[in-house]
């Protein structure tokens, strides 16, 4: 794909949130919005995520704001929870891949906070290449694009995984991309059923476009760990969670049951994994059935190809 020319990239900017790096460009700016394709090499039926500083800053995108919007945004904004909203008309259609919905999220970072106000709302997905993991720090953004873009240096990623996704479009809601807040935190505030996402790859047009792309998927083949055949390999990276008592090495990593430790550095454990060559990462899976657990599950099955 054409890289696009420096006086397009200039339009763009990387900003650190709670969960990843995002890829900013105005949501006004059709021009800046097909430099984010191009930069990142993203097919352009996989829609963007608007990025806004404030409540009001929605109703430039959503048709209108749902009672069960308001209490969701109440609640959980700023913060890593994504809203699929009937869009209107006027919304641009590389915005969205041409659905009928837009996807607005108002991150918990005081950084984004800041360039949000003084750019205005904002698309920005993950700031990788397509197919390699988010970016959870400045280094990981410049190891996938090297110093073409400007980065505003917010450190690492609090959180480290993507931000949950919910259709409110349609009763009932679903969840179309688990993240740290759950299908049962929502449904607690709304006092209503919300479907789990299936994660399983659709046929026909797909409901989060993004779940039917096959997601970064390390040279290193990722699987969970079996307690009763795994015995200790040199050429596998292990991230554990608790049954470590017969592993001991430099390629044995114990989270101690630390699940948010784990999904904060897990896209930088298989980034350096394969710069250090291993063949296999072998995880621990999380047995609790909470919402960070679920988006840990996903993530990583997903990167096994599963
Ligand atoms: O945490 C996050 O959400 C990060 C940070 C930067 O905010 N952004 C992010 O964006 O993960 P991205 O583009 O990598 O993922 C956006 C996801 C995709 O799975 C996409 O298909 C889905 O949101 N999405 C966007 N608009 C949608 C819509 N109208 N309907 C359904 N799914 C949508
Ligand atoms: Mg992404």
């Amino acid at each position: 794909m054409a890289t696009p020319d420096k006086n397009r990239l200039q339009k763009l900017i990387v900003f650190p949130t709670e969960t990843v790096y995002g890829l900013g460009a105005s949501a006004f700016d059709p021009d800046a919005i097909s430099a984010v394709f191009e930069v990142k090499g993203r097919p352009s039926d996989n829609p963007l995520i608007v990025h806004v500083a404030d409540k009001n800053m929605v109703n430039d995108f959503a048709i209108e704001i749902s009672d069960d919007a308001e209490k969701l945004m109440d609640v959980f904004w700023p913060g890593p929870l994504t809203l699929v909203l009937p869009k209107k008309p006027e919304v641009l259609d590389s915005i969205t891949s041409g659905l009928n919905t837009v996807a607005v999220r108002m991150p918990n970072h005081p950084l984004a906070q800041k360039a949000l106000l003084e750019r205005g709302a904002m698309v920005a997905p993950s700031a990788n290449r397509s197919g390699r993991p988010s970016p959870t720090s400045p280094e990981h953004v410049l190891a996938d694009f090297g110093d073409s873009l400007s980065v505003i240096d917010g450190g690492k990623c609090e959180l480290g995984l993507e931000s949950t996704v919910i259709n409110l479009a349609e009763e009932p809601y679903t969840i179309l991309r688990p993240g740290h807040i759950s299908a049962s935190d929502i449904e607690s505030i709304l006092q209503k059923k919300v479907i789990r996402s299936t994660d399983s790859i659709q046929e026909g047009p797909a409901r989060s476009p993004g779940m039917k792309y096959s997601h970064y998927a390390p040279k290193a083949r990722v699987c969970w760990f079996n307690p009763t055949s795994d015995a200790l390999q040199s050429d596998t990276l292990y991230l554990m969670l608790n049954s470590v008592e017969h592993f001991h090495g430099e390629n044995v990593i114990n989270y101690t049951n630390d699940l948010k430790k784990l999904a904060a550095e897990l896209y930088d454990r298989f980034r350096q994994a394969d710069i250090q060559g291993f063949d296999f990462i072998v995880i621990e899976k999380p047995t609790s059935k909470d919402g960070l657990s679920l988006a840990l599950i996903n993530r990583i099955e997903k990167a096994s190809g599963e």
